[in-house]
């Protein structure tokens, strides 16, 4: 058989991973996160095993009996990584390999302690989406491939370890100074789905089965703006079906963390940008959280099906604030959303295949063509489904899909096939495949109306007639208001209306990161200089890919701020996370800077 993703050298006909256990031991002085990793297969096999790498040193392979397994080391691939191949002497169910992954890994973000919120340990976290865990452990890394499995995490006395897996206890490590912490993982996952982060981290519950877990400066702050997650877990369960993980944690990550959510099971990660002190950025945890389902449940099963996994979560997402806060609400986002989906249309072109719900990606690194589409498209072909056949029927097709699939990945072909089936006739109506294998945004994608988007565009229309906002006019507003007004304004505006809207409303000094950044774009575009140091203190703070992109982006866009966008990426650049610090270095470049 072939290689069926084309991210991965796993070959599945040369057996498959069934369960892992993992014996990890961090050491913060030499980066090294070193020790052993044991694969079971799900029935023995002999001959050429395939396995994942990057920037991994391997050191011994051995059987579970404890014969050893010859093995070579491919030549690295920029995208792929390098192919650890064994040759399993005979039939063997388990092998054990050592392995050290260093500073190199592209899983791993060390920080020092300074970029913690406490200051005074460093601090240890992993980001495995899409292809990242090869950077930890040798293993098969595709999302084809489920797999169970156990930890023990050794670390310095003082360090506090948590995985997304269930916690099993702490015990004395072996050497002296040191402390053991151990995890199981009962649920089969794709190996996108490990994760870990070791620091100075404390806990607090919210409900019997959502705790949230931070460094002890922020926690009690993390456990009020998130005090809701508990009631939020019961309405999801409400639309999808069984919460089948059994509890929902979360961890809120350190400042460098590039994303605004990432969905590890048990224990959603999360940017401390959602600290926003109103509670008004937790649709990132109902995303976070609705990827329970689909995503973690029914997974993708190449990052070319990633639309599987992010547009059904939208939807799922924009459900659950539905039912929460209300239509109007939800159409709020739904309206955010079709913004950014136009613009990532645009940054493009319209013929472009990223624009497609199936991407080919082979020879692609899925991080550099990373955008809005899967995520916005799907959710308005999702939609589309729902306003065709009605939420009621549509509802039950969810809950049958989820029940059909869960814990197994699938393609988009499995999906159209299942969707044929419950839906006769429905595929052809909406003309599905135009949707999935086509690029662009069909006719008949879905609109959204409601009083207050009518509302906000009207206001934002009557700019450029010369309608300035006063208090009145915004009175009311929630911050999806706020940000499709910025959005919605002339991309640049003059320097009076700049220092007028922001003495108006204290935009620079918003709490609520999406306003912030949205309005500092905005301002920066339009060469308002009072806005540079605010800029400065985000981009030196803050590691969320969607907020450092675009402000850099507007920056270099102005001659006269290049050299400042410069200044603060010289500074900064060791300090963000590596997958930022290319994004970024990829728009300097463009940018001709
Ligand atoms: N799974 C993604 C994050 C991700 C995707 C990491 C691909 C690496 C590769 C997560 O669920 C996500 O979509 N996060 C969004 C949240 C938003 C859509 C509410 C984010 O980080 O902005
Ligand atoms: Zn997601």
């Amino acid at each position: 058989m072939a290689r069926l993703d084309p991210h991965s050298y796993a070959d599945l006909s040369q057996g498959i991973t069934g369960a892992i256990s993992l014996k990890l031991n961090v050491d913060f002085d030499a980066k090294k996160l070193s020790g052993t990793v044991r694969l079971h297969l799900r029935k023995p096999a002999s001959g050429i095993l395939d396995l994942d790498t990057r920037a991994l040193e391997i050191t011994g392979c051995r059987t579970g009996e404890g014969n050893e397994i010859p093995f070579e080391l491919g030549e690295p691939d920029a995208i792929l990584g390098a192919r650890l191949r064994l040759q399993l002497p005979a039939p063997a169910q388990d092998i054990e390999i050592d392995c050290a992954a260093s500073d190199g890994s592209t899983a791993l973000d060390w920080l020092a302690p300074g970029q913690t919120a406490g200051g005074v340990l460093p601090y240890l976290y992993s980001q495995c989406q899409p292809h990242h865990a090869r950077s930890i452990f040798p293993c098969q890394d595709t999302p084809r491939v489920r797999f169970t499995y156990s930890a023990e995490v050794t670390v310095p006395d003082g360090f506090t370890v948590v995985m997304a897996a269930a916690p099993g206890g702490v015990a004395p490590g072996t050497r002296p100074g040191t402390r053991t912490f151990t995890f199981t993982m009962p649920q089969p996952i794709p190996s996108y789905l490990t994760a870990l982060a070791v620091g100075s981290i404390a806990s607090k519950d919210i409900s019997d089965r959502v705790r949230i877990y931070a460094e002890p400066e922020v926690l009690d702050r993390a456990a009020w703006e998130f005090a809701g997650v508990g009631d939020m877990v019961g309405v999801a369960e409400g639309i999808f079906g069984p919460y089948e993980w059994e509890r929902y944690d979360m961890l809120v990550m350190p400042f460098s963390f590039p994303y605004g959510g990432m969905e590890n099971p048990r224990l959603t990660f999360l940017t401390p940008t959602l600290l926003a002190g109103d509670r008004s950025l937790v649709n990132v945890v109902a995303h976070e959280l609705a990827h329970s389902w689909t995503g973690n449940l029914v997974t993708n099963a190449t990052m070319e099906d990633f639309w599987i996994n992010e547009g059904f979560t939208v939807w799922a997402e924009r459900r659950i604030l539905e039912a929460l806060e209300g239509p109007d609400y939800a159409a709020l986002h739904a309206a955010i959303g079709r913004i950014s989906l136009d613009e990532a249309f645009e940054r493009f072109g319209a013929d472009s295949p990223y624009t497609q719900l199936k991407t080919p990606l082979a020879g692609v690194d899925p991080d550099e063509v990373y955008s809005e589409v899967p995520y916005e498209k799907g959710f308005l072909f999702v939609t589309l489904l729902e306003r065709t056949v009605g939420r009621e029927q549509w509802d039950a097709v969810i809950r049958r899909y989820i029940e059909r699939f869960r814990f197994t990945s699938i393609t988009t072909e499995e999906l159209l096939e299942f969707l044929d089936h419950e839906l006769p006739g429905v595929l052809d109506t909406i003309q599905a495949r135009r949707w999935v294998y086509k690029p662009g945004l069909p006719e008949n994608a879905p609109v959204f109306v409601s009083e207050r988007l009518e509302n906000v565009r009207a206001l934002a229309d009557a700019w450029t007639r010369g309608k300035r906002p006063g208090a009145g006019d915004v009175a009311g507003w929630k911050a999806e208001e706020w940000q499709l007004y910025l959005k919605w304004l002339p991309r640049d505006v003059s320097l009076k209306d700049c220092e007028d809207l922001d003495g108006r409303f204290g935009l620079t000094s918003s709490g609520n990161y999406e306003i912030l950044v949205n309005w500092l774009v905005l301002a920066i575009r339009s060469g308002y200089a009072p806005v540079l140091e605010r800029t400065r203190g985000v981009l030196t703070n803050v590691g969320r890919m969607k907020y450092l992109r675009p402000l850099y982006q507007a920056l270099l866009g102005r001659p006269e701020f290049q050299g400042f966008a410069r200044d603060v990426f010289d500074e900064m650049r060791d300090r963000y996370h590596t997958l930022s610090r290319v994004a970024i270095e990829g728009i300097f470049s463009k940018a001709g800077v």
